[in-house]
């Protein structure tokens, strides 16, 4: 029910963002009451619909250092074989560049690996966009099939085996080597992978020089077009779900992939659920192809043309696209001080 009233209300905003799409010339003399109203050309409101990532994430360096440990060590996994890095690469955009990741069974994943950068700004965990914390994450993963595929216990004994663990657990927690801490250690780890800094945020601090005039144009464009009605907030997406066939049903075309493709539904089993999912953040998105939960566009260009036919029921001209690509390249960070 409540899934209902949030499509419900999310529908409402897109029409009432869209007919600011189609009007291009718009007389400067009429005011607009719109709120998603085109900015000054030259500069920025203090209501953007994207707010910039905060230049410290406030962790605490012990556990981080452990976190880093624990997320890069195949030690952890049942067979030896996967780290939490072999498949969230931080010189990947965070991710792994594939389409799907091979799992520790043999298999693969079956929807693509999101970037790990920036997941503390998350509302939303997965591509199912479910409510979660990272420490419960971790756990998840640690002992899914799919990820380390292995339990605690086992987890603890490797562990307790490796001299540099027992010092670095002494270290930062008073009680040890326990899955509490190996789990807040890993999570600690994920809270420091923010990317502040983009030129895009530097840009929404008042350096009006940050982003080119063509950028500019590509971010009033993606607001006009009403991307912002989805994909806003300090990680642009990621607190919010959307059915992704609002105008147009994407997921039917490719047959072999439909009982993937049921959306949030497939772990929900609510009706509303049919075909939702969440709205991925964009920060970095430039180095995180290959797109969508089925890593099925490679080009961002793509990615934006398939946005606008399924997501806003209409073509987006070539033009507009190459722009909208523009700024989105704008959203790459840094990490610990370097360009990604
Ligand atoms: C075999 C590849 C693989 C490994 C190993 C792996 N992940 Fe992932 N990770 C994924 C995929 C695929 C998803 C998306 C799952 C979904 O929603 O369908 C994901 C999602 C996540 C998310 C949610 C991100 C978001 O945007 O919501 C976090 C956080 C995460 N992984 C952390 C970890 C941690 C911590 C480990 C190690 C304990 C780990 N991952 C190991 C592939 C992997
Ligand atoms: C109605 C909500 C909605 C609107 C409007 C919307 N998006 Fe999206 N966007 C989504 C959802 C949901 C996904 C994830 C779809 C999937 O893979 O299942 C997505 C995915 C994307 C991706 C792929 C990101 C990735 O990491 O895979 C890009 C790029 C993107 N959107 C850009 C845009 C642009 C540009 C616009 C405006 C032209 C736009 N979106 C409008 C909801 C929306």
């Amino acid at each position: 029910m409540r899934n209902n009233i949030t499509k419900t209300l999310l529908l409402i905003i897109i029409l009432i963002t869209l007919p600011h799409a189609y009007s291009e010339t718009r007389p400067a003399s009429i005011p607009t009451t719109s709120f998603y109203s085109a900015p000054p050309k030259t500069g920025i409101t203090s209501n953007e619909p994207i707010k910039p990532i905060p230049n410290n994430s406030n962790v605490n360096a012990d556990k981080v250092a452990l976190g880093q440990r624990l997320f890069e060590d195949k030690n952890l996994s049942s067979d030896g074989s996967k780290a939490c890095r072999s498949c969230h690469h931080l010189d990947k955009g965070g991710a792994d560049g594939e389409q799907f990741s091979p799992s520790i069974d043999g298999g693969y994943r079956v929807r693509n690996t999101p970037s790990i950068y920036n997941v503390s700004l998350l509302a939303l965990y997965g591509w199912y966009g479910l409510p979660g914390n990272l420490e419960n994450i971790a756990e998840t993963i640690i002992r899914s099939k799919k990820g380390l595929a292995t339990e605690w216990s086992a987890v603890i004994k490797t562990l307790n085996k490796d001299q540099e663990y027992l010092k670095l657990f002494d270290v930062a927690y008073s009680d040890g080597i326990k899955p509490d801490n190996i789990k807040n250690a890993i999570a600690e780890y994920m809270r420091s992978l923010t990317t502040p800094n983009s030129r895009f945020d530097q840009y929404l601090r008042g350096n009006l020089q940050a982003i080119s005039a063509a950028e500019k144009e590509g971010y009033r464009l993606f607001k006009q077009y009403g991307c912002t009605s989805c994909h806003q907030g300090v990680a642009v997406g990621g607190n919010m779900v959307a059915p992704f066939n609002l105008f147009k049903n994407y997921l039917n075309q490719d047959v072999t992939q439909q009982q993937l493709e049921l959306g949030r539904i497939n772990n929900t089993k609510d009706e509303s659920d049919k075909y939702v999912f969440r709205v991925p953040s964009l920060r970095n998105v430039a180095l995180t192809s290959p797109y969508f939960h089925d890593g099925s566009a490679t080009r961002l260009e793509t990615a934006v043309d398939i946005m606008g036919r399924y997501m806003l029921g209409r073509v987006i001209p070539t033009n507009d696209r190459k722009l909208i690509v523009r700024f989105l390249h704008t959203l790459t960070g840094n990490y610990q001080g370097q360009p990604l």
